[in-house]
């Protein structure tokens, strides 16, 4: 079997074997692209997209901080390049739909019924009234027609907005009227752990005084529902309409999609990304870190809800020319090997996931991957979040069965597309180090006050990626305040990092958020959810570290009428489920009289946070009410269930180091 991978001096090299593949295999490239950034990624993005019109070479680059633009005036089409220009190779497979149940056949889509389907989905949300410039919400499971609805868009130039199918109602409802979306794409439901899930159910609840004047459901679980009112079957409409929808010519500035994400404060923030620069950066990122060639079939694990899914497990590849896997269900679904069947089955060759995933399957043991040989793959990559050690061995071991590099990507949903992670003909693979800021693209770590060092803040700093975000969908305040505040010229991107031998380490979120399986959350987001509650007073939120999930977020209340009991607890927890989803669940609540702190009425999460893994408690001079602090100490030990809350300290080493 071929060997990807070689061990020089202690670490690991691309053998020579991935240094004849790779489209990138000399390190100069880094130099030379660090010469002028703005001239490297104007040549770049000639050569891999396909404009109607170029940018006036001098303004390849307008930097008006904090906003900068890239090529434009420049005109394209993104879905002229993600799907019309493959169609010389039309019979080529685009998407492979792998359904959960293990029964159901896989829906195998080639570049031109792909092509197909999108012209037709265009043209519905055109007769529905979709104009350029109009936001469409997508609320939609990982099926095929996920990706025709946002292709779609693409070609008329209406703006997607895509909502986590996971999300409650109420986070479904907050993102349609903040976009102002005119019309929901939705499905009956989908398969989760052999379930039927009622999807259109939560829609509608989301729906009441919306403001969505159609909606298009798919139908996913059965195959002739009818509907009526506002409400239209997907599946029939697209049988009434054209088969061809002319292209809409955009401008490279203009939005291509709204992608809601979690910040410091309770409502999520609608990041902007525009349309020619997140191309350039979507196809050369996965071009070059997943080293994709014509034969190479890759599966990005990740919803399309986040940000991986839109440019890794839809975009990137397709505007490669490459066939995508994506799969609806749950990884351990029927057997805990089904993942691994899929890699054997498919031939995939490279697979993108996040560490919580790998954690998760590790815990299962080895006798379910040691049955699988998976000698397809090539490249394996992860992102999300900082990968331990025992993880990056785990998957190197017994998925990459030491043949593979780990391409571990550190990126954002602001950031578009990869921006810290060695390239696979370049390396060196260093287990838990992302690596070196992609070609054309500088970062730096900074203290407090902006100057350099070796562990700190990251930064990114101008000439700024293509594919970064073009603002907060109608918050500039927000957009300034999140971003530029802090460091003025240079992006702040809220993460720690460590520069070790030239090589960049994140070490996590340095502001209130969270990484609880991969997935972003605000601690003030859950917080206000559990203040909504009917009895209670107020909330903190904390992240501990946890052994699979990565973090999972435990929650201190303080009631304002009622009891403390254990059916408080779960109420209380049915009620994050109902409200935001259960992905936000705390794993335990701790009813309290009162919370730490400062006299100016700031809530001290931190002394919460060290309480409960067991660290020094600093800072208790500055608070108001420092008895409080030995109550919520005396009741966590005393906590049967939270004793029992596996490993709360797991990743601590990791995250000290
Ligand atoms: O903290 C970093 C972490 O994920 C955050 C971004 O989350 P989100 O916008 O949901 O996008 C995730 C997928 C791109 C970052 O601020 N993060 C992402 N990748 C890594 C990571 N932390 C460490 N190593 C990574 N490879």
């Amino acid at each position: 079997m071929t060997k990807y991978i070689t061990k020089k001096s202690g670490k690991y090299w691309p053998s020579k074997a991935m240094k004849e593949i790779a489209w990138v295999n000399d390190k100069k490239i880094y130099k030379q692209a660090n010469k002028n950034p703005v001239k490297f990624w104007s040549e770049l993005a000639k050569k891999g997209i396909m404009w109607e019109e170029l940018w006036d070479e001098k303004k390849t680059y307008i930097e008006k901080l904090p906003y900068f633009w890239w090529f434009k005036g420049a005109k394209l089409n993104f879905c002229v390049n993600a799907l019309d220009r493959h169609l010389g190779r039309s019979e080529k497979p685009a998407l492979i739909w792998v359904p959960e149940p293990i029964k159901e056949k896989p829906t195998i889509l080639t570049y031109k019924e792909l092509y197909d389907k999108v012209n037709k989905c265009a043209n519905l949300l055109k007769k529905l009234g979709v104009k350029k410039g109009d936001a469409v919400s997508i609320y939609l499971p990982l099926i095929p027609e996920a990706a025709i609805a946002m292709l779609a868009c693409t070609r008329i130039g209406a703006i997607h907005s895509v909502v986590f199918s996971a999300f409650a109602p109420d986070a479904l409802k907050a993102r349609i009227q903040d976009c102002k979306a005119k019309v929901l794409i939705t499905a009956d439901g989908y398969y989760r752990r052999g379930k039927k899930e009622n999807l259109l159910k939560k829609a509608k609840k989301a729906l009441r005084k919306s403001g969505i004047k159609k909606v298009l459901v798919v139908n996913r679980l059965s195959k002739n529902k009818t509907y009526f009112g506002k409400f239209l079957s997907f599946n029939k409409e697209l049988e009434k309409v054209d088969l061809y929808c002319k292209p809409e010519r955009m401008n490279s500035e203009d939005p291509m999609f709204i992608l809601y994400t979690s910040g410091t404060t309770g409502k999520p923030k609608g990041i902007v990304h525009d349309t020619g620069g997140y191309a350039v950066q979507a196809y050369y990122t996965a071009k070059w870190n997943f080293n994709l060639h014509d034969q190479d079939i890759m599966w990005c694990t990740a919803d399309i809800g986040w940000i991986t899914g839109h440019t890794y497990a839809i975009y990137g590849p397709l505007l490669n020319g490459t066939t995508s896997l994506i799969y609806e269900g749950t990884p351990d679904f029927p057997k805990q090997d089904r993942w691994w069947k899929i890699i054997d089955k498919y031939k995939v060759s490279v697979f993108y996931t996040a560490p919580t995933a790998i954690r998760m399957f590790m815990k299962f043991g080895n006798k379910y991957v040691n049955k699988h040989k998976l000698k397809s793959l090539k490249i394996l990559g992860t992102v999300g979040e900082p990968i331990d050690i025992d993880a990056w061995n785990w998957y190197f071991k017994k998925i990459g069965k030491s043949r593979c590099p780990i391409i571990d990507t550190w990126w954002q949903t602001e950031t578009g597309g990869t921006l810290i992670n060695v390239l696979p003909g370049i390396g060196p693979f260093v287990p838990t180090i992302a690596g070196l800021s992609f070609p054309g693209t500088r970062h730096a770590i900074v203290d407090k006050k902006g100057k350099k060092t070796n562990k700190g803040f990251l930064t990114q700093v101008s000439p700024f990626a293509p594919g970064m975000l073009h603002g907060v969908w109608k918050n500039h305040k927000k957009y300034v305040e999140t971003y530029w505040k802090k460091f003025k010229t240079k992006y702040d991107t809220s993460d720690g990092a460590i520069l070790k031998s030239g090589l960049i380490r994140v070490t996590g979120r340095t502001d209130d958020v969270m990484k609880v399986a991969g997935h972003r959350l605000a601690t003030a987001e859950l917080e206000n959810t559990i203040n909504d509650h009917n009895l209670v007073n107020e909330s903190a939120v904390v992240p501990i570290p946890d052994k699979i999930k990565g973090e999972t977020p435990i929650a201190f209340v303080v009631l304002e009428k009622g009891k403390p009991s254990e059916k408080l607890e779960k109420s209380l927890k049915s009620h994050v489920d109902k409200h935001l989803g259960p992905t936000s669940r705390p794993s335990k609540i701790f009813f309290v009289h009162a919370l730490p702190k400062t006299r100016s009425g700031k809530i001290m999460r931190r002394i919460l946070k060290n309480i409960l893994t067991n660290e020094e408690l600093k800072g208790l001079m500055t608070l108001v009410n420092p008895k409080c602090v030995e109550d919520i100490q005396r009741l966590i030990k005393t906590d049967e269930i939270f004793k029992n809350i596996e490993d709360k300290n797991a990743n601590n080493l990791f995250k000290k180091d």
